[in-house]
């Protein structure tokens, strides 16, 4: 009935989340709740792991992306499922460092890392950097020269490739913040320059096209196209680089009509281009690396609410206000993301009628869901907002001074509070006058 093998429905009616109620996690708990199915990431991590290794020999790593979930525990169990990290700032990095990361498998991204970040990021042993553009490679090889050390680099790239999703998630296209261009000669230029640098150990080439992307034609073409960028640095500059990073990227289920591949056939598929495209060129094969976030993390989350006001406005619509919104879910207001509301208490109730799900923040627009059709909801019922685990907690916020909700984690029958929920004192606590 759901779209993820781990929901169902009880006795009682009433949603479950692995063996779990979630009416009991809701009351248990409290709301608005982050619920994480931690047997889900492992498994999530573990299939795109099997992949690399069945389809590729292992000759490459998986990176969980931290951007979409970066908490400790979330850092600790992707480190023990043996995946790497990409993490995008200082935050994130400090986190994986906590966490016991194992720093030599982190890739660091961004595209305007600052000094104390690179100086941080060489600090912890962070394996990869992936630098962004000219500016940042002279600041690196400076704030490594300074140390004496040398820093094994990637470059990103932008290939060019369109890659069919929201314009706010595109990366690839040259009209880009991100990375260099090839079109342009940009970044050929900045490889023949990174290669005269003292402190640079240049290792590799990385793009990333885009997010929620179902199509595989898109990562087949950037393949294409860096695999080509490859062999003109041989060619041209004698330069031999290993990694292939091809960024993240796969989509997943958010409603029914979204129909994303398996995380295996996504890798299977695209270690068969890279295979192919290598052997014509008579290159060896590289070092491969993804590095999905969505994908790992989506499926795994739920977000618990208590149902408040319900507004019936005749021959306009009906707003049912939760006690979240935008605040804890920004995704609906930035690019009118799609999500499948449930009745968690009524599980199997007939949807009637067309409703909003408003949030209860201080913007018109601070909505989960328009137009969705759901069974009759009353005021005190709990409604679960599915495929929340990515880009959700990771891009909450105190807007409106609303303290942040709690993660709570399950494992079998296991459940434990992963994050605490914020309070009206952590709201204050860095108010220093
Ligand atoms: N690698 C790089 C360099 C990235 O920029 C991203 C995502 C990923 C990997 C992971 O992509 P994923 O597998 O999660 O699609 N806030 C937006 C998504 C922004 C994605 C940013 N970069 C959203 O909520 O849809």
């Amino acid at each position: 009935m759901f779209h993820s093998d781990n929901l169902s429905i009880n006795e009682q009616n009433h949603l479950t989340i692995g063996v779990h109620d979630a009416v009991e996690l809701a009351k248990e708990y409290g709301t608005p709740l982050y619920i994480l199915d931690e047997d889900m990431i492992r498994k999530n991590c573990q299939a795109y792991k099997e992949a690399m290794d069945q389809y590729y020999d292992g000759n490459g790593l998986v990176l969980f992306a931290s951007k979409a979930l970066c908490t400790l525990y979330t850092s600790k169990l992707v480190a023990q499922e043996g995946l790497g990290a990409d993490a995008v700032s200082g935050g994130e990095l400090y986190t994986l460092h906590k966490a016991g990361f194992p720093m030599e498998k982190v890739f660091f991204h961004g595209n305007n890392k600052t000094r104390s970040e690179i100086e941080l990021a060489l600090e912890l042993g962070v394996g990869h950097i992936v630098v962004d553009n000219r500016y940042e490679l002279d600041l690196l090889n400076e704030v490594a020269g300074e140390r004496n050390v040398t820093q094994k680099i990637l470059f990103r790239i932008k290939p060019g490739v369109d890659a069919h999703t929201h314009d706010f998630v595109k990366t690839g296209q040259i009209d880009s913040k991100f990375g260099v261009a090839l079109e342009n000669g940009e970044a050929f230029e900045i490889y023949a320059y990174a290669a005269t640098l003292k402190n640079i150990q240049i290792d590799g080439v990385h793009c990333h096209i885009g997010s929620q992307i179902f199509d595989v034609d898109p990562f087949h073409e950037a393949a294409r196209v860096m695999i080509d960028f490859m062999a003109q640095l041989y060619e041209k500059l004698s330069l031999k680089v290993r990694i292939l990073n091809l960024g993240g990227g796969f989509g997943i289920k958010y409603a029914p009509e979204d129909d994303p591949l398996p995380a295996a056939e996504y890798i299977q598929k695209a270690v068969k281009t890279v295979k192919k495209l290598t052997a014509e060129k008579g290159m060896e094969l590289p070092y491969l690396v993804f590095e999905p976030g969505r994908s790992i993390v989506a499926s795994a989350g739920v977000t618990l609410y208590t149902v408040g006001g319900i507004k019936e406005i005749e021959n306009v619509r009906t707003y049912v206000s939760v006690d979240g919104g935008m605040c804890d879910n920004p995704r609906y207001i930035l690019y009118g993301a799609k999500y499948t509301a449930v009745l968690a208490n009524n599980a199997s109730a007939q949807p009637i009628a067309p409703v909003t799900i408003a949030g209860r923040c201080c913007e018109s627009g601070d909505l989960i869901q328009e137009h969705v059709m759901m069974p009759k909801i009353k005021v005190g019922d709990t409604l679960a907002v599915l495929a929340t685990g990515a880009y959700n907690y990771s891009m909450s916020s105190n807007y409106n001074r609303l303290p942040r909700p709690a993660i709570v984690a399950l494992k079998g029958e296991e459940k434990k509070v992963i994050v605490k929920r914020e309070t009206y004192e952590d709201i204050i606590r860095n108010d220093v006058l």
